[in-house]
This record gives C-alpha cells, structure tokens and sequence, in this order.
C-alpha cells in the first residue's frame, strides 16, 4: 500500500518511510550527499545539533529560515556543494525532526526532494509499504511536500490510499512544480530572510542520482548515507 501522512507528526509504523521537506530540508540533505559529504547526521533540534559539534563536523540548520546563530551553514542546499568535512549535521524546524520521528517508527527510512525524484522512484519500485511523510511547516500541512507526495505516488504501482489519492490529485493540478512551491507558506518564509533563491533551485527535478538512507541512529541523530552508492557528482555540474 502507498499512503501519505500529511505531517510529520502523522508518522506510523511503516515498512519504508520517505521523508518529505521540498523546501528544505530534505533537498539539502540530498545535494549535500551528492556533491560529497559521505554522512549526514540529522538532529533531532538546534541544541542536540550544537552538542554534536567537532572539528571534523560542519554544522547546518535553520531558526525562521535563517542560520542558526553560531552555525557554519544555513538550510540552503547550494550551501553544501563545497563540502568542508566528510559529515554534516543538520538541524532544521520541521524536516529534521520528522526524520527523527520516522527512524523511531519505520523499519527503512529514505529522503526524497525533487531534486532526486527519479532516483527515489528507483529505489521504490520494489517496495510494498510505503509511507510518503511530509514534514509540513510549523504543524500545518505544506503545498509542496503534498506535491512532491503526488508525484511519488503517481510514479508508483500498486495500491494506494485515499490520502495518496488526494495527493496526487493536488500534484496533477500544477504542471510546473515551480508554481506549487512558489505559492506555500514555506517560500513566504524564504522570501522574507532573502532566500528566494533557494524556491526555484529545489523546483529543479531529479538532477542527482543519490538517496539518503538511515544507516542508524548515533548520539540521538539519525545517521543519513547515500543510497545507492554513486560517486559524488562535481559541485560544479550541479550549479543552476
Ligand atoms: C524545515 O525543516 O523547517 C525547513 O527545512 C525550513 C527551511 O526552509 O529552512
């Protein structure tokens, strides 16, 4: 069965998870994977991020979109195309935390942006449960997680629940995914920290092959590697 939970906070139970936060946070957790950071680890809030902090760690995350303070990245996925250590820790308002929330519940977690749409239809096509989790933002459901939700659904055989079906209905209604994210909630916020940027550099389908995958859980973060093991394609040929 292809199901959607609507928020991350619906997370259940569930053979595979696909965590889903367009804008942002799973879209820079798979650039960050492709351009050659070979770990991502995922945490839980901005204060479990800081205490994970080494000098072999470059620490990314978010508060109202902008970087956290003290931080070495914001969320902006171009932000990672020059990887500075082999492991990034991620904290951000929502993704973040439903991925955390999935690899308590789930039994295989993987991280789908737009960016690697093709890649995650691959790595689904042989899956039976599946269970698309958007993240949402600030507890409310969010355009375009429910769009990127269409689209997986969409791309997948077998059956499929109603919320999959009122997802895919959504999705069909924008023809350019540009449209869908530049309307939510979620590019307001970006457009008032002045990253508007970052709305078209996400709309941007399936330009990179890897999938970040649980590996397990280290220190309360969920440890992300690329699934499947490609070489890093150069940050060059992924500037837009
Ligand atoms: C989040 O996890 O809340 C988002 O990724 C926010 C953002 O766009 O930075």
């Amino acid at each position: 069965m292809i199901d959607v939970a609507f928020l991350g906070t619906h997370v259940r139970p569930t053979a595979t998870a696909v965590v889903i936060d367009v804008l942002r946070a799973t879209s820079t957790i798979t650039l960050a994977l492709a351009s050659g950071y070979s770990r991502v680890l995922v945490a839980g809030s901005i204060d479990e991020a800081t205490a994970l902090r080494t000098p072999e760690r470059t620490l990314a995350g978010e508060v109202g979109c902008a970087r956290a303070p003290g931080f070495d990245l914001g969320n902006s996925p171009e932000e990672t195309l020059e990887p500075r250590t082999a492991e990034l820790v991620l904290a951000t308002t929502n993704g973040a935390p439903a991925i955390v929330a999935a690899a308590a519940s789930a039994d295989e977690v993987l991280v789908a942006s737009l960016l690697n749409m093709g890649a995650v239809l691959e790595q689904l096509a042989a899956r039976e449960d599946v269970l698309l989790v958007c993240a949402g933002t600030d507890g409310r459901v969010s355009m375009e997680d429910v769009y990127l939700a269409g689209r997986l659904s969409a791309g997948l055989d077998g059956a499929r629940s109603d919320a999959a079906r009122v997802a895919e209905a959504f999705a069909a209604a924008y023809p350019d995914p540009l449209d869908a994210l530049s309307a939510s909630a979620g590019a307001v916020g970006l457009r008032r920290e002045g990253l508007e940027s970052d709305i078209a550099f996400c709309a941007q389908e399936s330009i990179v092959e890897v999938v970040g995958r649980l590996s397990e859980m280290v220190e309360g973060a969920a440890l992300l590697t690329a699934e499947p093991t490609t070489a890093a394609a150069p940050a060059a040929e992924l500037h837009t």
